[in-house]
């Protein structure tokens, strides 16, 4: 309760402050320590004690394995419920069958979509995160659950990765700042976040079975950060072991990385349950960190974790005390989020009005506007009679699809109906599908293969289907084309082969383009593509994501002008896929192993240090106004490591309309004595700002934030000297630098 009061201080901070100005958002990547959640409770103690006392080996051990796809066992006579989990990244997953993966057929399990990691992390807004987390936690509690399985937080490590749509970033920084207030968010609500998939599981290929190894400062400055500040800062009850191998051990049984790093150095008092099916081992796995053993079909006394635990205990082989430990932690979070038959739980509410408003807020501060070269947007409808919407992206629903979880939702507004929610009647919607998607229908969703190859390739256009789109296009007045990919073609448990658009896409629009050359390219996908030759013949080029509820408002919004973008891309829209530093140095996907031979430098670290130019690149998006920045200046110039730079700068909105500037905070050190990427993101901030007018905004950079990890110490040590502090509004368009010095 104290830290929902800190919250709602900072906020009511927040909202003071901006209500001067009658528009919101003014974000803080450095506020966001304010969101801490950090909190040892023991109030509860002496109970668990008492429960674990009067419990047979049998129900203790009913707690540590799953009883269906998604529960463990509680003690009914002691009070103890189930444990209720559900998916996922895009909101509350329908109801799955207890035994196995079909729908359970409910009514009552609607829920909104939210928009996608990726769209969220293209919001760049603290804030959103927090709404995020909130509103979902609120439809889980609607559900009766405990514990949702999200939010995915690994690094966006390969653009080809299927995920990389549930996950958020490249970067580490962005990853972090998202992640707390999430996290936060949604254990406001008195369920468990699971934060996943724990760690270093950043492809799809192989990953029941490959082994990564990495060196251990890129463990520490790429790949953790973010699970360690959800842990430290926003105290998330649970963490879910990844499938795959980390140093030859699985993620469900590794001593370093659940013992020694999660538990010992980060204080992790919750629970660590396994990725389904993740688990292989009985001893070693309890011994090594986990807690819980979850799974798909097959009788879940055959777990790991259920009948051959039984009988290692009764054969000595592990003691109940260790087993006690497991079920403590257990009793510890279900007491923490009120499950324990607290009367005053959080009720929650789902598909409300409210929720698909904060749906539609998050997506349309996603939007990234690419390229607008003409000022084509926004849309100017002044004799515009007809407007062509061409491609399969126009209706395609992604709340559902391919392998992961998706939300079954009675809302989900397509652009197509976005249009004609938002455009005048008088103008006339001339729709052709234009593209047909290319999947063999009987493997959707089935591991690794599933786009056709044969007489009908995937790139094969549907000759009916291209006239159809090129009449449409030739009797409008403009075309607008949405392409991209969708949930069947971006899917969990394989990655995608390459970089290519799919489904002849490229071709269609060309060949629109061709008759109607006032055509805009839409596209909708949750991760990059190679859209290097569309790019040079588009002059107007928008990115929307995998949207959620309201995507097809916010998109249509978007292009009208009734929102102006303010959306920045996540991560690096690469040229070619060779440069992709997980490709450049060939170490995607491996066999067995994979190993992590470019290191720190991930993402833009990689291009920005080798001199290699993206297509697009981090932290890029336009918008439909301009902004300078003015009166660049630190608080001193001067620093000991334990202080905070504050870095202040006028930020003025240059052009004619109102708009959102993330402004961006990248160090540099030229000098330094160890490899460092030539460039990393310490800070950021999103303000909105009237037309013509400016606003002064600081960002608090603690110099720790500076810190490199040193292996032979085994610490995080600012290295003393020079820095340069770099302010932009992408990795690439540094408008000032200033310079520091670290004692
Ligand atoms: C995924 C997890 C998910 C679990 C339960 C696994 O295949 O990797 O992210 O939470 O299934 O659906």
């Amino acid at each position: 309760m104290k830290n929902k009061l800190i919250y709602l201080s900072v906020a009511a901070v927040f909202l003071t402050f901006t209500s001067c100005k009658n528009e919101t958002n003014s974000d803080s990547g450095s506020e966001i320590k304010d969101y801490n959640r950090k909190e040892t409770n023991f109030e509860f103690d002496e109970k668990i004690d008492s429960l674990v006392a009067q419990m047979t080996l049998e129900e203790k051990i009913g707690m540590l394995h799953g009883n269906s796809m998604f529960t463990t066992t509680g003690v009914e006579r002691l009070g103890i419920p189930e444990l209720k989990m559900a998916d996922g990244p895009l909101g509350v997953r329908e109801e799955i069958s207890r035994d196995n993966w079909s729908p359970a057929g409910w009514d009552n399990d609607f829920a909104t979509y939210y928009p996608a990691s990726g769209a969220l992390a293209a919001t760049w807004n603290t804030e959103m995160a927090y709404t995020f987390g909130n509103s979902v936690g609120q439809e889980l509690r609607a559900r009766g659950k405990d514990m949702l399985l999200s939010p995915a937080i690994n690094i966006v490590r390969t653009p080809l990765g299927g995920r990389t749509y549930e996950y958020m970033t490249e970067d580490p920084f962005l990853n972090k700042k998202m992640s707390v207030p999430l996290v936060v968010g949604l254990q406001d609500n008195d369920v468990m976040a699971c934060i996943k998939h724990y760690a270093a599981n950043n492809q799809e290929t192989n990953r029941d079975i490959y082994d990564v190894q990495m060196d251990e400062r890129t463990l520490r400055e790429i790949y953790l950060p973010a699970f360690k500040a959800s842990v430290t800062e926003a105290n998330a009850y649970a963490i879910m072991g990844a499938y795959n191998k980390f140093r030859g051990e699985y993620l469900c049984e590794n001593d370093y990385m659940l013992n020694k790093i999660l538990r010992d150095e980060w204080g992790f008092k919750g629970v660590v349950v396994s990725d389904w099916a993740a688990v292989h081992s009985t001893v070693k796995s309890l011994e090594n960190g986990l807690d819980i053993e979850m799974g798909t079909p097959k009788p879940f006394n055959e777990f790991f974790l259920a009948d051959k635990l039984i009988a290692a205990a009764k054969a000595g082989e592990i003691s109940e005390a260790e087993i006690d430990v497991h079920v403590k932690r257990i009793l510890y979070v279900l007491f923490q989020v009120k499950a324990m038959g607290s009367k005053d739980r959080v009720k929650g509410s789902i598909a409300t009005e409210a929720h698909y408003q904060d749906a539609y807020k998050i997506a349309s501060e996603a939007v990234v506007l690419l390229k607008n070269e003409n000022n084509t947007l926004p849309l100017k409808l002044e004799g515009v009679k007809s407007i062509a919407v061409i491609g399969n992206n126009a209706t395609k629903k992604n709340a559902l699809g391919g392998f992961g979880a998706g939300v079954k939702t009675k809302r989900e507004v397509t652009p197509l109906e976005g249009l004609k929610n938002k455009l005048p009647e008088s103008i006339k919607i001339n729709y052709a599908e234009g593209y047909l998607e290319r999947y063999d229908v009987k493997n959707k969703g089935k591991l690794g293969d599933i786009t056709l190859n044969g007489p009908v390739t995937i790139d094969q256009l549907d000759p009916a289907k291209l006239q159809e789109a090129i009449e449409a296009a030739k009797n409008s007045d403009m075309a607008i084309v949405f392409a991209g990919s969708n949930r069947d073609y971006e899917t969990e448990a394989s990655d995608r082969r390459n970089l290519n658009l799919p489904f002849g896409q490229e071709e269609l629009i060309n060949k629109v383009r061709a008759v109607n050359p006032k055509t805009i390219v839409v596209l909708i996908a949750g991760a990059p593509f190679d859209i290097v030759d569309l790019n040079q013949k588009s002059p107007t080029l928008v990115w929307s994501w995998f949207n959620g509820s309201e995507g097809g408002n916010a998109l249509i919004d978007v292009l009208l002008g009734n929102i102006n973008p303010s959306g920045k891309l996540p991560w690096t829209m690469p040229k070619r896929i060779e440069d992709s530093p997980a490709h450049a140095t060939n170490s995607f996907p491996g066999d067995k192993t994979v190993n992590y031979a470019e290191g720190i430098l991930v993402g833009y670290r990689w291009f920005d240090t080798k001199n290699i130019e993206p297509l697009y690149p981090f932290g890029y998006g336009l918008s439909y106004t301009t902004f300078a920045f003015e009166n660049t200046k630190t608080n001193k110039k001067s620093y000991a490591s334990n202080e905070t730079i504050t870095v202040s700068v006028t930020v003025k909105n240059t052009g004619k309309v109102d708009g959102k500037e993330v402004v961006q905070l990248y160090a540099s050190k030229s000098d330094s004595k160890i490899s460092r990427a030539a460039q990393e993101l310490k800070g950021f901030q999103k303000v909105w700002i009237a037309a013509g007018k400016s606003e002064t905004i600081t960002i608090q950079v603690p110099v720790k934030e500076l810190a490199y990890y040193n292996v032979e110490s085994k610490k995080w040590t600012v290295e003393p000297g020079n820095y340069t502090l770099k302010l932009g509004s992408s990795s690439r368009d540094i408008k000032k630098e200033i310079q520091i010095n670290i004692k």
